[in-house]
């Protein structure tokens, strides 16, 4: 499998908007409405203590949205050549994460949940988990 080429300046955040009322907001995810893929998968991460990281890994194929459900935490994004990282702490904001990129969410607040929108099935061979690894794929585009 080839590690697709995108960059950090792919990743973006997207204004998922919300319905507001006195009662409470609601956000909405819809297939082809505010997303550009089909979600074949939701996972969320929560009750993560504090100090610890999750991710740590890149996709050859999958793309997500990661989104602060609840609380906040930082994701790094890392494309081999430069770095970012985001912040996330509204409900009604989704970091994009394009395939190809290595990530690392940490600095979770305590109570947050991190909700992710996945384009693929859990598939582990989708993965690549050591870093040097993919340094390596990315230096050979
Ligand atoms: P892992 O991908 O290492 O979590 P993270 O990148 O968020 O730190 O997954 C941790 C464990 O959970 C691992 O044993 C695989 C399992 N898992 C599933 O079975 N299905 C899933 O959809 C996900 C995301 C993880």
């Amino acid at each position: 499998m080839k590690l697709k080429n995108n960059t950090i300046s792919d990743c973006s955040i997207i204004d998922l908007s919300k319905v507001h009322s006195e009662s409470g907001n609601i956000t909405v995810v819809e297939n082809e409405s505010n997303i550009p893929f089909e979600v074949k998968r939701v996972y969320y991460l929560y009750d993560v203590p504090g100090g610890e990281s999750r991710g740590g890994h890149a996709h050859y194929n999958l793309e997500q949205y990661i989104v602060a459900a609840s609380g906040s935490f930082e994701v790094l994004l890392d494309d081999g050549f430069n770095r970012k990282k985001v912040f996330l702490n509204r409900p009604n904001l989704a970091l994009h994460v394009l395939p190809g990129l290595w990530r690392k969410l940490d600095n979770f607040s305590s109570g947050s949940i991190c909700m992710v929108l996945a384009s693929e099935l859990y598939i582990e061979q989708d993965y690549i988990r050591n870093y040097i690894e993919f340094k390596e794929w990315k230096l050979k585009k």
